[in-house]
């Protein structure tokens, strides 16, 4: 049954927290929709020499960093000391030890400031951050989900409301770019230093494979990763320039068109992107262009809001509590999360 609290009309502020994998971040957001903090912590530098995330050193590093993150995001929000009206923290899916981190310290608030705790599913909280910056969006509307560990395609019908579509069989959308970009020596994360290195490039000089483009909504990127090692190997004088702005191409590509495909499928009155390949220039220009020309609604999230933020697991989390109240305090994290379905 829904619960008749929190009052929309009043101001509530929740406190979410971020620590599924190696962003620590926290942030306050009244009522699901006005952001008043987002802090983010990066600890890129602490995981590049490895050219990749070191779960160990992820949680430590959490430990460290989330109570002058929370800090932050509360005295930038000018919380005061009877402290936000909740707390969300991300349950999963992500780093069964980075979970554990944000999660303790998100229920010691919610107990101290005796207020509910609400735990949030990653994905849907990246899904709302499209959400967040577009509260006009218009459903149905069909949600691209590209992150480092995840490739989805999800219709929603209203808040809440899902059906999951598709999803990779193999490697995410951004693990893709980040093994291209560590076998092409451009660095960890992948997706920024190959955009940055497509853009001098020719997309279209060499023809990478789309894989599974007839076979409706899932994905496979395993096999376009292959395709680019033995490319660069049986030709060692391409440029890196225009292996990264081939293969971006070839992802952006199959993206697109299943997604546009999806919407059209559906009947989608909009089409939305999150996570943090929908950071990706290449990928936004490509989404915005089909939606012109399909006459959909495009949602396009900024580009802090496509990356790990604190702000999207307090927007989704003011959803989940209209909708189901708040999180028992037993309940745990959960590394494989799936994404609710309703
Ligand atoms: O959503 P996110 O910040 O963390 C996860 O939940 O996984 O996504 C991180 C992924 C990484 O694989 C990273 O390489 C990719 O997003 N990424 C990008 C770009 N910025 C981040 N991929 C392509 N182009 C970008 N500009
Ligand atoms: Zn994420």
């Amino acid at each position: 049954m829904a619960q008749t609290w929190p009052r929309r009309d009043e101001p509530f502020l929740i406190l979410g927290v971020e620590t599924s994998c190696d962003e620590t971040a926290a942030a306050v957001v009244a009522n699901g929709a006005a952001v008043l903090s987002s802090v983010v912590s990066s600890q890129i530098d602490l995981h590049a020499r490895f050219g990749g995330v070191v779960p160990e050193i992820a949680s430590r590093a959490h430990v460290e960093l989330l109570t002058p993150v929370v800090a932050e995001a509360l005295v930038e929000a000018a919380v005061d000391d009877g402290g936000a009206d909740a707390v969300a923290a991300t349950v999963g899916p992500g780093l069964i030890g980075s979970l554990l981190v944000g999660v303790s310290a998100a229920k010691a608030l919610a107990l101290v400031w005796d207020v509910p705790f609400i735990g949030v599913n990653h994905m849907e909280a990246h899904l709302y951050a499209a959400l967040l910056e577009q509260p006009n969006v218009v459903f149905p509307t069909v949600v691209l989900l590209v992150s480092g560990g995840h490739t989805l395609l999800v219709e929603m019908r209203d808040h809440g409301h899902y059906r999951p579509l598709g999803g990779t069989i193999d490697d995410a959308a951004g693990e893709a770019f980040d093994k291209v970009a560590r076998f092409l020596g451009l660095g960890y994360p992948g997706g920024p230093a190959i955009e940055q290195a497509a853009a001098g490039g020719d997309p279209e000089a060499v023809p990478f494979p789309r894989a599974l483009l007839d076979q409706a909504w899932d994905f496979s990127f395993s096999g376009l990763k292959t395709a680019v090692i033995n490319h660069v190997r049986k030709n060692p004088d391409v440029t890196t320039a225009d292996v990264a702005a081939s293969f971006q191409e070839a992802v952006v590509d199959v993206l697109v068109t299943k997604a546009a495909a999806a919407a059209t499928h559906v009947g989608a009155a909009s089409l939305c992107l999150g996570g943090g390949v929908a950071a990706n220039t290449r990928l936004r220009d490509r989404t915005a262009e089909v939606c012109e020309q399909l006459g959909l609604q495009a949602v396009l999230p900024s580009r802090a809001m496509c990356t790990d933020n604190a702000a999207m697991v307090a927007a989704a989390a003011w959803w989940r509590l209209l909708s189901e109240g708040p999180t028992p305090l037993d309940a745990g994290a959960q590394p494989n999360l799936a994404l609710p379905l309703a």
